[in-house]
């Protein structure tokens, strides 16, 4: 298959570039000769039809736990990650966004005993992190778990995540990104359980969430939107 031989050549010669100084990959090469996947921009990264039009489908897969999920989608994990820093106008992979850090709260006690003494208890409590919606890895909601998806016309890329976080860390690394919407597009994309990851340059308030699916899908299933979040990105 040619994607998986051009892919193993480019990482033999990936692996000696730094040794032998090679301008690499090939000098006029696309990133889809490079990869399979027009990923350039001038591609929308890979997602040319925007999610509220028919025949879509998503540009990419971001999953850090499970980079290589969709072999029809470019995963954004392994060695596609060493090739697309040689293509700067194509989608780059992200940095992960770390877990957040368990909430740790100190209180002190005073307890009195049946004697005059009095003994001073530290008690430290770890509890998950506060929940949603408060400004969270440089994000603010705008809405949460509505049933319709942004449409508009600052439309940059889409693709499929795991998570919401997984989405902001895609946005970081989109060149003018400055807008999240997740959701599950139910029926839609093949069928796939995971999230839609949709960005936008600029932000987006509910009243722009006029997507609610209603495409008729290859198997006859209508799809609808549910669980849509959108967030728009501190400046
Ligand atoms: C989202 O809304 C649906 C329908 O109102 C509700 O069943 C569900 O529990 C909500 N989810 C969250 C995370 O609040």
């Amino acid at each position: 298959m040619r994607f998986t031989t051009v892919v193993a050549a480019v990482a033999v010669a990936a692996t000696g570039a730094e040794a032998l100084s090679l301008p690499l990959p090939i000098p006029g090469w696309t990133v889809s000769q490079a990869t399979g996947f027009n990923l350039d921009i001038s591609n929308k990264y890979g997602s040319p039809i925007p999610p509220w039009k028919p025949g879509h489908k998503p540009g990419w897969y971001y999953g850090p736990g499970n980079p290589f999920k969709y072999p029809q989608y470019p995963c954004l994990g392994g060695i596609i990650c060493k090739i697309l820093p040689y293509f700067p106008h194509s989608l780059q992979c992200p940095k992960p966004i770390p877990p957040k850090p368990p909430h740790t709260t100190t209180t002190t006690k005073t307890v009195k005993t049946t004697s005059t003494k009095t003994t001073t208890v530290t008690v430290t409590t770890t509890t998950t992190a506060a929940p949603t919606p408060t400004p969270t890895n440089g994000y603010t909601p705008t809405f949460s778990n509505i049933t319709a998806a942004v449409q508009a016309d600052d439309f940059l890329t889409f693709g499929l995540v795991e998570t919401i976080d997984d989405c902001f860390a895609m946005c970081n690394s989109v060149a003018g990104c400055g807008f999240v919407n997740t959701y599950h597009d139910v029926n839609g994309k093949g069928g796939s359980p995971d999230l839609t990851c949709s960005l936008f340059s600029k932000c987006h308030g509910p009243e722009d969430a006029d997507n609610r699916g209603g495409q008729s899908q290859p198997d006859g299933s209508i799809d609808f939107i549910i669980d849509s979040d959108g967030f728009c990105k501190d400046t």
